[in-house]
């Protein structure tokens, strides 16, 4: 069994963007910039949005972030989104889900310019992206293809079963992974209502898991060689910890480990790849390589 090491590998990549932003402004060019738009004080958005922000510096990027409290109104948000897409130092910027139940999600992705939109969650971006054409492309599942990449996992023509069929993770996930230039797998989608999904995991030579549901995956739904990716970040209780807490992934680590040939950990896995994909595709707003 091999450990999949995501926080090395995003390491490796964000020091190379970070060579490369060096040479852009040695040459006169323009520092990437990258806003986040935070509202309200969610214990897990505020850690992955300050992630965000040093990820931005160890890659020298420019960084804005912008903080509204959880009543602020529908209105008051699409204003800072119009604002964000008409600043022209401004080359990429998310606003952090989940937002509170009285903003519409949706309404404020489609109000996002798609040009910036390096979340890749804009409908013209998830059309692209299902089409093969050059997109901005959801950080999470881009961040999975390139640790198989790095890997050198062999996906073309294996079955690959991917667990739920979110818009952020599961359903582009899948895409990706049935697309030839990326995973070029047999795909399988499962979700909580899937009838025979432990007999589907069994027979997955990949299984990536995005459920949601901690420890989900138990071994005996692994074949042996399997290579499992685990997209799981439940926080959950623990008095051990300072911060009273842990994050646990979607899958029983120690009884699945031994029977894999490959598995990322959680946390160091995917997590770390999601934040280092999300500074790809700000480079790539910056370079203006899609649009
Ligand atoms: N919430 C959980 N994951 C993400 C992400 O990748 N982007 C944004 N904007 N919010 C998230």
């Amino acid at each position: 069994m091999e450990l999949i090491d995501g926080k090395a590998t995003a390491a490796a990549i964000k020091a190379e963007i970070a060579e490369e932003v060096k040479k852009i402004v040695a040459n006169g060019g323009k520092q990437p910039h990258l806003a986040a738009v935070l509202v309200g004080h969610d214990g897990g958005s505020e850690t992955y949005v300050k992630n965000k922000v040093i990820a931005c510096e160890q890659c020298g990027f420019k960084s804005t972030l912008i903080r509204y409290e959880a009543d602020v109104t529908e209105d008051e948000l699409l204003a800072c989104v119009d604002k964000l897409n008409k600043d022209e130092d401004i080359d990429g910027f998310i606003v952090q889900l989940p937002l509170p139940k009285h903003i519409d999600e949706q309404k404020i992705i489609m109000a996002i310019d798609y040009r910036k939109d390096v979340d890749g969650f804009h409908p013209i971006n998830v059309g692209r992206m299902a089409i093969g054409l050059p997109c901005f492309i959801s950080a999470t599942p881009l961040g999975i293809i390139t640790l198989l990449q790095h890997y050198h996992i062999e996906t073309s023509g294996k079955k690959c079963v991917v667990l739920g069929r979110s818009n952020i993770v599961g359903k582009p996930m899948a895409q990706l992974m049935m697309q030839k230039q990326f995973g070029d797998a047999t795909v399988t989608v499962c979700h909580s209502h899937s009838a025979n999904l432990k007999k589907e995991c069994q027979e997955a030579d990949i299984i990536i898991a995005a459920i949601g549901k901690p420890n989900f995956v138990t071994a005996d739904m692994v074949k042996d060689g399997a290579v499992i990716i685990d997209v799981g970040t439940t926080r959950v209780p623990d008095a051990t910890r300072k911060s009273g807490f842990r994050l646990n992934g979607d899958v029983k680590f120690d009884e699945v480990a031994p029977k894999c040939s490959f598995i990322t950990p959680v946390p160091g896995g995917v997590g770390p790849m999601t934040i280092c994909s999300l500074m790809k595709n700000t480079l790539a707003a910056g370079k203006k390589e899609f649009y």
